[in-house]
């Protein structure tokens, strides 16, 4: 544990590392404009599955729905892998369940605070939004699927590090924590540890053994009340009742009545 995180150390981070075979070749910049847009570019030239760019600072780091994810440097992790999976694009989103859970577990390795995931990516203390996950994929006709995983975790910010509107929905793991914050380069290293044995289930088939890593982090995932809307239709209330087999969020109508939710901007929690 430190106090104030300088920098990105790549030798730290591949001692941590040790053997993990996962990671076939690793990138540490000082600066960038996002991980996920380098990795982006390196991938459409031929990069390796399990290449991974991280960045001390991202000068247009971005979130869904083209949002900004707030980058300053020595403060945050922002962290993006490279996968070729064989499976149709339908599965992405598995993928990106992966990398929550990752995420979560790997925050958990150095908080007792009560971090959760909200569906389907999102990683949250007490309603505060630690970190989250963009996945970016591209099917070329003439060549393998370009599915790149970008998480970003808040780790050093203090009250007054986060702009405007930010300081009163995010979180970062300090102020979790109540001061002490891991070094990144062991978080980072413990995210991919958890993403890479997660990568091995979802390659061996074996997508239940990540969504019961997944809803055991997400207590929302199971009997809460929350309200769909459906664009210009009336919507419709129910219960969340786990995972469908491609990651989508399952909503139990009180007709009994079983919904698959795929979009997350369209779910809201009518539970505190
Ligand atoms: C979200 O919650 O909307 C997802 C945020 C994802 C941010 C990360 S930071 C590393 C990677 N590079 C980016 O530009 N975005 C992702």
């Amino acid at each position: 544990m430190i106090e104030s995180p300088r920098g990105f150390d790549i030798r730290k981070l591949e001692q941590w590392l040790g053997g993990e075979s996962f990671v076939t070749r690793l990138i540490v910049l000082d600066d960038v404009d996002s991980t996920n847009d380098f990795l982006r570019a390196l991938a459409r030239r031929g990069a390796e599955e399990g290449t991974v760019v991280v960045a001390d600072r991202q000068t247009a780091g971005h979130g869904r729905r083209g949002q900004p994810w707030h980058s300053p440097p020595g403060l945050g992790l922002y962290l993006s892998v490279l996968f070729r999976p064989r499976d149709p694009a339908d599965q992405a989103t598995r993928w990106t369940l992966a990398a929550a859970v990752a995420a979560c577990e790997a925050c958990r390795i150095s908080s007792a605070a009560p971090i959760e995931i909200k569906w389907p990516n999102d990683v949250l203390c007490n309603g505060k939004k630690l970190g989250g996950v963009l996945a970016e994929m591209r099917s070329p006709p003439d060549g393998p699927v370009e599915l790149v995983v970008g998480t970003g975790l808040n780790v050093g910010h203090g009250p007054s590090d986060f702009p405007g509107e930010l300081s009163c929905v995010a979180t970062s793991l300090r102020l979790a924590n109540g001061g002490p914050v891991p070094e990144r380069e062991q978080l980072a290293a413990d995210y991919l540890r958890g993403l890479a044995r997660a990568a091995r289930d979802l390659k061996a088939g074996s997508w239940r053994a990540v969504a019961r890593r997944w809803e055991r982090l997400a207590p929302g995932a199971f009997g809460q009340r929350v309200r769909v809307a459906a664009g210009r239709e009336p919507g419709y209330e129910g219960l969340t009742d786990g995972l469908d087999p491609l990651g989508a969020l399952r909503i139990r109508r009180e007709d009994g009545r079983v919904e698959v939710l795929r979009r997350a901007e369209s779910v809201v929690s009518l539970e505190a």
